[in-house]
This record gives structure tokens, C-alpha cells and sequence, in this order.
């Protein structure tokens, strides 16, 4: 009887497979388990009589052995798969990490730049990236055939006869005359986006850029009103630690213009090739809005005054970030924008 059923779980057991953590458990259980068959055998055993508790014994035990044998075996064969379940419900185990984006640098420097803005009580205005001859020139008393128009090197969609001219933007000063055009004074607004001119792409240039404009119309608005507001932006941009000029420029929208420089922000002003050894980076352009272009948009030039300014972001973010190469911008090479990883989400 015992003899029957000790034959029957061997060829049972040496036929066992498993090819799961759990089938071999169950294999435990039925086997090796406290109410187990080998754990039924011995207390059949018990039972027995002398003559055959001795050719037993050696039989049960060697059953028992193999029974052993071969969980053992089968556990050292599935191996990584037992850990692997087990990892499946170890709570304790730290979960699976996931990317969480970053923003891009341009970005982060616009907002804030946008920042410092609002908190002197200016609001951001857009306007459309493809502009008319009128409000990308003409309003900003580019006259026609103006050599300044020039300067801008142009991406024109659509070339016709007259005021149809229809072009890529080449600054968000269009958004300025967009505004004053359909509001009435004081205007107090900052004008960020993206902006096209039609240069080869290199290291130090390329086909499209970012600008944050401002424009400020109001009574009795002054060039020093324009100096304070723009040596405050600078300094909540950058600290202290540094110089600032002006010096004289030309732009047809403005009258007198002028350019900002700041001392170079990463050799401190004592050269390198950032500020190509001069020891100052110019940062933005900047003047009181010539009385033609307030006409232009319809506001009186006798009872209005007004300054505006224009920056590229890149320019700002190169500074900021140590970066030399304006095409790093726009590859879109994570390892490049996973550096700028920040808190918001
Ligand atoms: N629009 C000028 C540019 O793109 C910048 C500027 C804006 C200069 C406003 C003066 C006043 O270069």
C-alpha cells in the first residue's frame, strides 16, 4: 500500500517541472508542506509493523530526499524569474523612475523677464510672426527704400506693389504699433516672441530668434524714466555686480535711441571671448519713440511721450547660462535641456 503510492509520487516528482515561482510552491505545499504527503507517509508509517518500518524507513527517507532534491533544483533554476515575482509585490522596493520634461532655457529666461516687468505694472502683448509692410516698417517711420530696412534682413512671403508686402516679422516693435493703433494711452506692455531675419546660421547667428520688447506712452514720460526702468531690469536680472552704459544709436523709431551695454557677466570685464575681449556686452536697444511713429498710430506726439526697448532672449540666456552656441537652441538635444531642469512642473 505504502509501496504503491511512494511509486506513484516518484515518477510524480522526477517528471515535475515548473516554469513559475508559484507552480513550485504548490509543489512545496503538496509535497514538503506540514499537511503534506511526505508529512502523511511518516504517519502511516508509524502504523507499520516492525519488519517493515525497517525496509520502509530507508525508502520513506529516500523519497523524502528527492522530493527535497528537486524543489531545491527547480528553485535554484528559476533563479531570477522567484526574485523577479517576489520584486513584483515588495512594496518596499523604491517604484519606476519617470522623465519629468524640462523647460526650455529660452523660456525660462522669458518668464522671467515677463516677471520683472509685471512687477513694475507692465502687461504682455502679443501680435501675429506674419506681419504687412505697415506695421514691421512703415508705421516705424522706416521710410521706403530706407537703407534701415536693410538692416534688417527680411524673409519676404509675398512681394506686391504698395503696402501689400507681406513678411516673416523682423522684431515685435509690429506689436507696439498693433497696440497703439487700437488703444489710447498710457500704454505700459512688454511684447515677447519669436522673430525672423535672414541670416546664415552659425554659432553667433541664426534665421530666428526670440525678443522681449516694452513700450511706455504716457504724459511727460522721459529718457530717465527709460534709464531707471531699464538699470532696475538689469539688476533683478543679474545682481549688482556689475557695470552698465548707454551709448548713442540710430533706429528710425526712436529719437534720440540708444544701446545698453552691461560688463561682461562672465569675465567681469576683463575679457574673453564672450564679449570678445572688450569687457562689455551690449543687451538691448533702446530710445524715445519718435513722434512720427506716435502719429502714425494715431496718438498726439504734442501730449504723449513715450520710450521702448527691445532685447533678444538668446542674448540674455548666453549670458545668463554660459552658452556659445545660438543652434544649441533650437537642436533640441535633451542632454542639452535636461540641464535646465527646474521645481515647476
Ligand atoms: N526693434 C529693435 C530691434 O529689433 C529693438 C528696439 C526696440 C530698439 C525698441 C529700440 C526701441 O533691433
Amino acid at each position: 500500500m505504502m509501496q504503491e503510492q511512494i511509486d506513484k509520487y516518484t515518477s510524480e516528482i522526477k517528471a515535475f517541472t515548473a516554469a513559475k515561482a508559484d507552480e513550485l510552491e504548490a509543489f512545496r505545499i503538496k509535497f514538503l508542506g506540514t499537511k503534506g504527503i511526505i508529512k502523511d507517509l511518516f504517519e502511516q508509517f508509524k502504523t507499520v509493523g516492525a519488519e517493515e518500518k525497517r525496509t520502509f524507513g530507508k525508502v520513506l527517507n529516500q523519497f523524502k530526499q528527492l522530493a527535497e532534491e528537486r524543489y531545491n533544483d527547480i528553485k535554484e533554476s528559476l533563479g531570477a524569474g522567484t526574485q523577479a515575482a517576489k520584486a513584483d509585490t515588495d512594496l518596499t522596493l523604491p517604484g519606476d523612475g519617470f522623465e519629468i520634461g524640462s523647460r526650455h532655457p529660452l523660456s525660462l529666461v522669458r518668464n522671467e523677464i515677463i516677471d520683472i516687468f509685471k512687477r513694475l505694472g507692465f502687461v504682455v502683448a502679443e501680435g501675429p510672426e506674419i506681419e504687412d509692410d505697415w506695421h514691421n516698417f512703415s508705421a516705424l517711420n522706416f521710410p521706403e527704400e530706407h537703407p534701415a530696412r536693410d538692416m534688417q534682413d527680411t524673409f519676404f512671403i509675398r512681394k506686391g506693389d504698395g503696402n501689400d508686402d507681406i513678411a516673416l516679422r523682423t522684431h515685435t516693435s509690429s506689436v507696439q504699433v498693433r497696440m497703439m493703433e487700437n488703444g489710447k494711452p498710457p500704454f505700459r506692455a512688454i511684447m515677447p516672441g519669436r522673430v525672423y531675419r535672414n541670416e546664415a546660421i552659425s554659432a553667433r547667428a541664426h534665421c530666428f530668434f526670440h525678443q522681449v520688447e516694452g513700450l511706455y506712452v504716457d504724459e511727460n514720460v522721459s529718457f530717465s524714466d527709460l534709464k531707471q526702468t531699464l538699470y532696475h531690469f538689469v539688476k533683478e536680472l543679474y545682481g549688482e555686480d556689475f557695470k552698465v552704459r548707454f551709448r548713442p544709436s540710430y533706429f528710425p523709431f526712436t529719437e534720440p535711441s540708444a544701446e545698453m551695454d552691461i560688463s561682461c557677466t562672465i569675465c567681469k570685464g576683463a575679457g574673453c571671448n564672450m564679449c570678445k575681449y572688450t569687457g562689455w556686452v551690449e543687451i538691448l536697444g533702446c530710445g524715445m519713440v519718435d513722434p512720427n511713429v506716435l502719429e502714425n498710430c494715431g496718438i498726439d506726439s504734442k501730449k504723449y511721450t513715450g520710450f521702448a526697448f527691445g532685447m533678444g532672449i538668446e542674448r540674455i540666456t548666453n549670458l545668463k547660462y554660459v552658452i556659445r552656441d545660438l543652434r544649441l537652441f533650437s537642436e533640441n538635444d535633451v542632454r542639452f535641456l535636461k540641464q535646465f531642469q527646474t521645481d515647476i512642473i
